[in-house]
């Protein structure tokens, strides 16, 4: 049984994979627009790994009896700088998600609610990936230069995400 706490911040959490997963979606749209092929296909995978977490969220909320609230998210932004401006802007919401991960992770041990807190860990590890993914393109990019050659070499690495 979940308290209404956890349920709340659960249910803010399943709008914020939403929102993820739209704005992960605007950056794909950008990137396509920009005719980078290869980040767009990376932020295509992105926005669908989110739509995935969303899920996740909501079967657990229904599994444990909750009840999941779909609210209206936000729009996301729609221009960027430059590819390197949208893996920037992507690695910074990352570590903003992970504070909330870490927000309901406490707030599941603060009710002592063991089955949410378990539930939660594969979002801990997720979060560390996802940080780590965009830290090491932001680094990779940073050696290969951001002009227009890295941004090409980028692009292509981006491209070749399979999972
Ligand atoms: Fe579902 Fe990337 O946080």
């Amino acid at each position: 049984m979940l308290s209404e706490n956890v349920e709340k911040i659960l249910n803010k959490q399943i709008a914020d994979e939403a929102y993820s997963s739209r704005l992960y979606l605007a950056m794909a749209v950008w990137c396509d627009h920009s005719s980078l092929s290869g980040a767009a296909h990376f932020f295509y995978h992105q926005s669908d790994e989110e739509r995935g977490h969303m899920k996740r969220i909501i079967q657990y909320v229904n599994r444990v009896g909750g009840r999941v609230v779909i609210s209206d998210t936000k729009g996301p932004p729609v221009e960027y700088k430059s590819l390197k401006d949208v893996i920037e802007e992507a690695y910074e919401h990352e570590k903003s998600m992970t504070v909330a991960i870490v927000k309901l992770v406490d707030t599941s041990l603060e009710k002592k609610d063991y089955a949410t807190f378990d539930f939660l860990q594969w979002f801990v590890t997720e979060q560390v990936e996802e940080e780590a993914m965009l830290k090491s393109l932001l680094d990779r990019f940073n050696l290969v230069g951001t002009d227009a050659h890295g941004t090409f070499i980028m692009d292509k690495e981006m491209g070749s995400r399979e999972a």
